[in-house]
């Protein structure tokens, strides 16, 4: 290529292993150049430049730029003579001339002198693969905005992802852009399912999305996750709030492998030897009776106390109603009727399980009420969480309490995983012929040292194991510090939207290639919906500017639109008449 090409921008002055160092033309006007009417942002970090080799062209990213009086002692300052402006470029790849393909990594380096040029559309097109059958787009260049990036679909729904960024950077946003592309441009039996703790992703997806809510507008739309699929421990969490204390663990342990063996023993079409069910056995069985025997114990009083048939009820209560029991009251000063040998024990425990059954908040946990004459009901239950055939299910979890809703995501994680365990690959159903992918908003919720132990132990199988089976993760999280190391690693893919912490920040320069490392330090200053995106979903790390769903989901500010109006006295009445409806009487 000739010296006063239009497109060179200079020539190699150092190279120290995939490390150039470029030295500007004296006569390039500033670090723009013009080029067909456009402007050309060569002196931009993350910009691609081109290194003509004969049948091969060099590519690779500026990571570091400067004049090098004003570098000091640093590295390039040493080769580039006093004045010029320089580039730090690392190489990633290279265009076969021939084919015009672009492959990772580079066979030959480039020689002192060697003219240096900046990267046209022509060239980006060669690198950047289109949208198309493996590939989605998410997004435009920062670096050239007419080029699109698009992410090898494939690569980015099996080997995981991380979307990380601080709050308000646009990470739901680019979920939900990611989400639409998948759902409109060709995908149409995609299997993605959304854990939405904040309700905001049903707008965006629109009709491409089966939206199951725990306090759903209509019947229809109802999340269930039934408690029996949980260990007896987690049962007593979900809706008493604590475990118990030990003597109180140990009795209701005792009941429900009681009732779980019991409704093995009845139901046709569980084909399951009652002797080895336990409290942790996930088949159905009716809490509502347990609590009914705890609370009876709880309260019971006896003409005489060692014996049982000589209890004074006055009422027995009704299980299914949650009606408890009533007792005459015990005598005072040692007279009879005497409290029962367990009264007081289980403390206020079957109070509070009477009103978590009550919650409308957990009502979801109490659906679907098995029958022991089949069907097994988990099948339809597991059907909705993957949204019927909408490519698209958003599991919305806003208005439960925080604990109950990490239980409840643990369930769902578990069972769909273990279903896709199962599966074999030329099988029916979820897993390797079918891929799911699960998109974790608050990921360091379910995946972070406190999380509820049946969430993080699924969140972390899948991340470990989830590719063998065809379970992808997108783990979305403003935190990355308090993800385990472990699971970031796992993450084939980062989308990285700006970050301001510098813990996060250092957690995420350490998950990025060192070749890249430079692109770090870029994290704070990224603009909204602005991203690095890296790993084995696109060919180059490179800078991005994502999408903006359309529409956007219900993530947006409020605005102060009406401090503007008329003062008036606030209506709190529904707020509040919801709230205490929250202790209504199912
Ligand atoms: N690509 C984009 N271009 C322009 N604006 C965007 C883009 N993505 C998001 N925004 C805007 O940024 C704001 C915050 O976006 P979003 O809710 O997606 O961020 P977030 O990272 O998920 O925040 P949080 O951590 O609070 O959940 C929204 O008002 C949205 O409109
Ligand atoms: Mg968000």
């Amino acid at each position: 290529m000739p010296e006063g090409s239009p497109t060179r921008v200079g020539a190699v002055r150092h190279v120290l292993g995939a490390r150039v160092t470029v030295a500007l033309d004296g006569d390039l006007a500033g670090v723009a150049p013009i080029f067909r009417g456009r402007l050309q942002p060569i002196g931009q970090i993350g910009s691609l430049v081109r290194f003509p080799q004969g049948l091969v062209d060099l590519v690779g990213q500026v990571s570091l730029l400067g004049i090098s009086e004003l570098a000091g002692t640093s590295a390039p300052a040493e080769v580039v003579q006093t004045g010029e402006r320089w580039l730090q470029v690392q190489l990633l790849g290279e265009i076969d001339r021939s084919t015009l393909r672009f492959q990772r990594g580079v066979g030959s380096y480039p020689g002192l002198d060697d003219p240096v040029h900046f990267a046209t559309a022509d060239d980006l097109a060669a690198v950047f693969p289109l949208a198309g059958e493996n590939h989605l787009r998410i997004g435009r260049l920062a670096a050239a905005e007419d080029v699109a990036l698009c992410l090898d679909a494939g690569r980015f729904v099996v080997r995981h992802a991380a979307v990380v960024g601080s709050t308000g950077s646009g990470k739901t946003s680019a979920v939900a852009s990611i989400l639409q592309r998948f759902a409109r441009d060709g995908w149409p039996a995609a299997n993605i399912v959304v854990i939405d703790p904040h309700g905001e992703y049903p707008r965006a997806l629109g009709d491409d999305a089966a939206v199951s809510s725990v306090l759903p507008r209509d019947a229809t739309n109802q999340l269930s996750v039934p408690y029996w699929a949980l260990p007896a421990a987690d049962v007593l969490e979900v809706f008493a709030g604590s475990r118990g204390r030990p003597t109180t663990r140990s009795r209701f342990d005792e009941l429900v492998a009681e009732a779980r063996r019991a409704f093995v023993a009845e139901a046709d079409w569980l084909k399951l030897d009652p002797a080895a069910v336990t409290a942790d056995t996930p088949v159905p069985f009716e809490v509502r009776p347990i609590w009914h025997q705890l609370d009876y114990e709880n309260n019971e009083t006896r003409m005489e106390a060692k014996k049982p048939d000589t209890v004074c009820e006055e009422d027995s209560g009704k299980a299914f109603e949650l009606n408890p029991a009533r007792f005459q009251a015990y005598g005072p000063g040692g007279a009879a009727p005497f409290k029962g040998p367990m009264h007081g024990v289980h403390d206020s425990v079957p109070e509070l399980l009477r009103l978590g059954l009550m919650d409308p908040r957990l009502r979801f946990f109490q659906e679907p009420r098995a029958d022991a004459a089949g069907p097994d009901p988990l099948i339809d239950v597991m059907a909705s969480w993957l949204g019927g055939d909408k490519p698209v299910s958003v599991l919305d979890f806003s208005g439960v309490p925080s604990r109950a809703a990490e239980l409840a995501v643990g369930v769902v994680l578990n069972l769909i995983f273990e279903a896709a365990v199962r599966t074999p690959a030329d099988g029916v159903g979820i897993g390797r012929p079918r891929p799911v992918l699960v998109a974790l908003e608050e990921a360091h919720r379910y995946l972070g040292r406190d999380a509820a132990a049946m969430a993080g132990d699924a969140a972390n199988r899948i991340a470990r194991e989830g590719r063998k089976y065809g379970v992808g993760l997108v783990l979305i999280t403003q935190r990355p510090s308090e993800l385990p190391e472990t699971a970031l690693a796992q993450c084939g893919s980062i989308i990285a939207l700006r970050l301001s912490n510098s813990a996060d920040q250092g957690r995420i320069r350490s998950a990025l290639p060192d070749s890249v490392a430079g692109l770090a330090d870029i994290l704070p200053s990224l603009r909204t919906g602005e991203a690095i995106v890296t790993g084995e979903a696109v060919v180059l790390p490179v800078r991005v500017l994502v999408d903006l769903p359309d529409p956007v989901p219900l993530a947006e500010d409020p605005t102060l639109k009406a401090w503007r109006e008329a003062a008036t006295v606030p209506d709190l009445a529904p707020a509040v008449a919801a709230w205490r409806g929250a202790y209504d009487v199912a």
